[in-house]
């Protein structure tokens, strides 16, 4: 599974960080979400989609 955040749609909720924080972390620049790694461990799976569903801006997005 991959996934992407939408840098424009992030507005800095922090809940996939929180949900999934070895997926995703928020950018000490702007507090906006990043991937860690967009390719998403097996282990991690659950978490990523919490985190997606989660998003109050709909940023996240699952790739494959
Ligand atoms: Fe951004 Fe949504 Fe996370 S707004 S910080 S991608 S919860």
């Amino acid at each position: 599974m991959k996934v992407r955040v939408d840098s424009e749609r992030c507005q800095g909720h922090t809940l996939c960080a929180m949900n999934a924080p070895e997926v995703f972390r928020l950018r000490d620049i702007d507090g906006h979400s990043e991937v860690v790694n967009e390719e998403v461990p097996a282990d991690q799976e659950e978490q990523a989609v919490e985190a997606v569903n989660s998003c109050p801006e709909r940023a996240i997005s699952i790739i494959s």
